[in-house]
């Protein structure tokens, strides 16, 4: 028998005007979520991915990486709203440097490559019904960005919110527009089909393209890798980092046993008991950027014979109908990962490259550091580490984990960093003008509301 939540969904997703392919991706994954699915996947059915070809070991031809850069084109994840920092809108909207915003930066990063190259470049952006008005209204003053033939954006889909308790549609009369969201990033393979974009790409004769999150300004367009990654024949292929000690998040590829494709494996997918083998750099030594290049004619080949159902494994996230409202009620929202497609395409592939490619803002933190010194912005539009390593920034989250705490509290920008090895905050207090940090700083809590006067160095 069919759960009443999803005849309940399904009927408002048609009400919506959702398209069909979309409706039974949800229908799909819903199931899945009824049954209990976990999505747990055991250290002992994988084995470990340790030999990925590295970037700076492979020689390629300049020719050959003009020659794929010309047919490529680059796509960037926006449809999320940064609910983990506060926000209800695109994180990709917030200023980074110099009044510059992440969407700022990507054209910037795009304009210099066409102009490097001379490359058409087209600059494609995944939106969600949340973050597509602001974002165009953003993009309409760079009058020469649009490549003919080809809009600015594709929409991805949107879904209900369910109900933990009982899986019925979330209600929510104040906001309707909160009882959607977007599927997660997974559903960028339903949204290129239905959206036809992956139709007029190959149309306009292009046949790669690169993909990433809007908050990574480090996945700067690369022709070496579209030259790599052309040469290798893969029909997909993603970018790893090699894993330090420090990074004890982010998801790792690994060969499945009993089919010997390779799969990404995320936090969510590992079993508390087994977590030591998911952090461990010498077990895992290489985690997922999230930056992935599609061969879009094979894309388009394999997601026509597959049909939209690409079966990935679930996300099953629970949050706030109202994610500003903690005691709204709690809903599921059903989500599917990009880079699990991984294990879809036979023959695809990885390449580990410089950490430089993976610069994610998913925390203030991430944000005051790329605020700060220890940053440059290069004629490029990339953002590179100014020192030997980027000094880790630990701040109070009940002070600063949204976005409108943290401004509140630097309201001069970010303090310098270039010479610091840590910035601990512990409690709230607010930077003056021209803070500077060096060594290990740690500011304690008082337990009341400090300030940090102008021009104040803080020694560790
Ligand atoms: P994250 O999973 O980090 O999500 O997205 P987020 O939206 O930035 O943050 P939270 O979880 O709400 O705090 C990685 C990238 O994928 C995009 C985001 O915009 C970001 O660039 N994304 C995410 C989508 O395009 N669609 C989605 O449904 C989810």
């Amino acid at each position: 028998m069919t759960a009443p939540g999803l005849i309940a969904a399904q009927a408002k997703m048609a009400a919506a005007g959702v398209e069909q392919t979309a409706i039974d991706v949800f229908s799909h994954y819903f199931a899945e979520l009824e049954a209990g699915a976990t999505g747990l996947i055991r250290e002992d059915t994988i084995e470990p991915l340790l030999d990925p070809p590295f970037l700076e070991g492979v020689d390629i031809d300049d020719d050959a990486a003009r020659e794929a850069f010309a047919k490529t084109a680059i796509i960037r994840l926006n449809g999320g709203l940064g609910t983990s920092m506060g926000m209800d809108r695109a994180k990709s909207l917030l200023p980074v440097r110099d009044g510059k915003s992440f969407l700022d930066l990507i054209v910037d990063q795009v304009k210099q490559a066409r102009a490097a190259t001379g490359a058409r470049l087209p600059l494609v952006l995944m939106n969600s019904f949340r973050t597509q008005d602001d974002t165009l209204e953003a993009l309409a003053p760079y009058i020469d960005l649009k490549v003919d033939g080809l809009p600015l954006d594709f929409l991805q889909n949107a879904e209900p919110k369910l109900l933990v308790d009982g899986l019925m549609p979330a209600e929510w009369p104040q906001d309707p527009t909160l009882e959607w969201c977007p599927p997660g990033h997974g559903d960028i393979y339903t949204a290129l089909l239905g959206s036809g974009i992956l139709e007029k790409l190959l149309e306009q004769g292009f046949r790669y393209a690169s993909t990433g999150n809007s908050d990574n300004l480090g996945a700067v367009p690369s022709p070496t890798i579209a030259g790599w990654f052309a040469a290798s024949g893969a029909p997909y292929a993603a970018e790893l980092c090699r894993r330090t000690a420090a990074d004890r998040k982010g998801g790792h590829l690994a060969v499945r046993k009993a089919d010997g494709r390779l799969i990404l494996r995320d936090t969510a997918q590992t079993a508390p008991e087994e977590m030591h083998y998911f952090t461990d750099e010498h077990h895992h030594p290489f985690f997922h950027t999230n930056n992935l290049w599609f061969d879009l004619e094979k894309l388009y080949a394999a997601l026509k014979e597959r049909g939209a159902v690409l079966g990935l494994p679930l996300i099953r996230n629970v949050k706030n109908v109202d994610p500003t409202d903690s005691t709204s009620p709690e809903v599921f929202q059903i989500e599917t990962a990009m880079g699990a497609a991984i294990e879809v395409f036979e023959g695809a592939t990885s390449i580990v490259v410089g950490r430089d490619r993976f610069l994610p803002v998913k925390t203030t933190n991430d944000l005051l550091l790329l605020r700060s010194d220890a940053y440059t912005l290069d004629e490029d539009g990339a953002l590179r580490l100014a020192v030997a390593a980027a000094p880790l920034v630990d701040l109070d989250s009940k002070h600063y984990k949204t976005m409108s705490k943290f401004e509140a509290r630097f309201p001069h920008g970010a303090p310098s960093l270039k010479d610091a090895v840590s910035l601990t905050v512990k409690g709230d207090w607010t930077f003056g003008a021209g803070v500077v940090c060096r060594g290990d700083v740690v500011l304690a809590d008082t337990g009341k509301a400090e300030t940090i006067p102008d021009g104040t160095v803080l020694e560790g």
